[in-house]
């Protein structure tokens, strides 16, 4: 069966003899964009390149990069347990600068492309190289001040499409972009396998002020992503994506503890994050991006304390994780030190969440009406220092309803909390 480490480099390959220079993936932690926390996406190193402030020619020899970028996600994190949600994937793309050639698929040269050549590359790459069936495709249908993209309709109408396969779609579903306040945006389409969308082709034709106007870019870049995991999914058929062979190493190990697929999904997504967080240099903390390091090793020490895995096991999945990645992403190879950072914020959390859980389980009954839920998950916080997302994946666990009256209790006490704080400090 074909394995990721094959994928990663069938990609780069299919696009690099397609004239596309193979760039490296760049940090998680974004050098030169304020607007964003994390990286979220493979096009972010290159938003500069879209609007010209930097020239593709001059620094890769070409208008075409291809990549696989580390990716992480925050939005989804209370999400991650399911089947589907990931913080950290791997992210396949190709991209296109500057002014567009023929935009013929036959040109394997240097110059810019668009819409035809992406989508028949893409066909190619995912029905001949990887022997996969498209179900479907979406375009944008159009909505406000963006048209329908009749062009790309057209396209996959001549590989074969009949119409009823190529759906179109709203701003919602098929326009990508800006990452953080402001960038290279467009219409997308995009293509799904096995009722999962793989792949999602942006065309940047604008660009996204702070106020919102689209401003149409001087000249249009392709954006592509394909998350690694989703295709990996597809080509071993397997039940999820944990089931792939990224995170078998990891849930060959868990198997062993639980059947249950949650917590060990949870463990999986977060300690591979966290290895990835680590390995670019990122210290837990209780700011920004450190804080999101912080709760996912908060997270994953409350489910790995669940399953009794101990210290020694944590760190058997950090040395698998290095093992499967590290050929790719050398900047893994640290394992002392990501096994230091991540066993220190380990230790400093072990009391409070004994104690915080003891608590919890004294404190939270089940008939607490959402008004003194949230006075109690406040008092966890205040008295015990256990973490607010702490009590709400224990309340999940439990069936316990945290609704927007919780919240808003929970919110006045931390905002009046945090003014006598401040009137003690001053
Ligand atoms: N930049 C394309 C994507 O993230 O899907």
């Amino acid at each position: 069966m074909i394995k990721s480490e094959e994928v990663r480099k069938i990609f780069l390959d299919f696009f690099a003899r397609r004239g596309h220079k193979i760039v490296s993936s760049s940090s998680l932690i974004p050098y030169d964009d304020p607007s964003v926390l994390l990286t979220t996406a493979g096009m972010q190193q290159f938003k500069k390149y879209y609007t010209r402030e930097k020239d593709a020619l001059k620094d890769f020899g070409t208008q075409r990069t291809t990549s696989i970028q580390k990716c992480f996600r925050t939005t989804d994190i209370d999400e991650v347990g399911d089947e589907r949600h990931l913080t950290f994937f791997e992210m396949l793309g190709n991209f296109s600068f500057g002014p567009v050639g023929t935009d013929d698929p036959e040109d394997f040269g240097i110059v810019g492309y668009f819409k035809k050549s992406a989508i028949y590359w893409a066909h190619e790459l995912i029905t001949k190289e990887f022997g996969l069936k498209i179900d479907y495709v979406t375009v944008f249908g159009g909505e406000e001040n963006v048209p329908f993209d009749e062009e790309s309709f057209k396209f996959w109408q001549n590989l074969g499409f009949s119409q009823d396969k190529i759906l179109k779609k709203g701003r919602e579903d098929n326009f990508w972009g800006p990452t953080g306040d402001e960038g290279p945006c467009g219409p997308t389409t995009e293509i799904y396998v096995d009722g999962l969308e793989i792949w999602n082709l942006v065309f940047n034709e604008y660009y996204q002020d702070k106020n919102k106007n689209l401003k149409k870019l001087e000249f249009p870049g392709v954006d592509t992503g394909m998350g690694l995991e989703r295709l990996m999914k597809v080509l071993q058929k397997t039940p999820t994506i944990f089931e792939t062979d990224l995170f078998l190493p990891l849930k060959e190990v868990l198997d062993k503890f639980s059947d249950n697929e949650r917590r060990k999904r949870i463990i999986m997504d977060h300690l591979r994050g966290s290895v990835f967080l680590i390995a670019d240099g990122l210290y837990p903390s209780n700011l920004e991006r450190g804080y999101v390091l912080r709760r996912i090793l908060r997270r994953l020490r409350l489910h790995a304390k669940f399953l009794n895995l101990t210290f020694d096991i944590l760190e058997e999945l950090i040395k698998k994780t290095i093992e499967k990645y590290s050929e790719f992403y050398p900047e893994l190879k640290n394992f002392e030190k990501i096994k230091s950072i991540f066993f220190e914020e380990l230790n400093n959390f072990e009391n409070t969440l004994n104690r915080g859980l003891r608590e919890f389980e004294k404190l939270i009954k089940e008939n607490d009406s959402p008004e003194i839920l949230g006075e109690k998950v406040f008092l966890l916080y205040t008295s015990y220092g256990l973490p607010k997302e702490i009590s709400l994946e224990l309340l999940k666990e439990k069936g316990i309803l945290w609704d927007n009256n919780s919240e808003k209790v929970y919110q006045e006490l931390f905002k009046e909390h945090q003014l006598i704080s401040k009137g003690n400090n001053g």
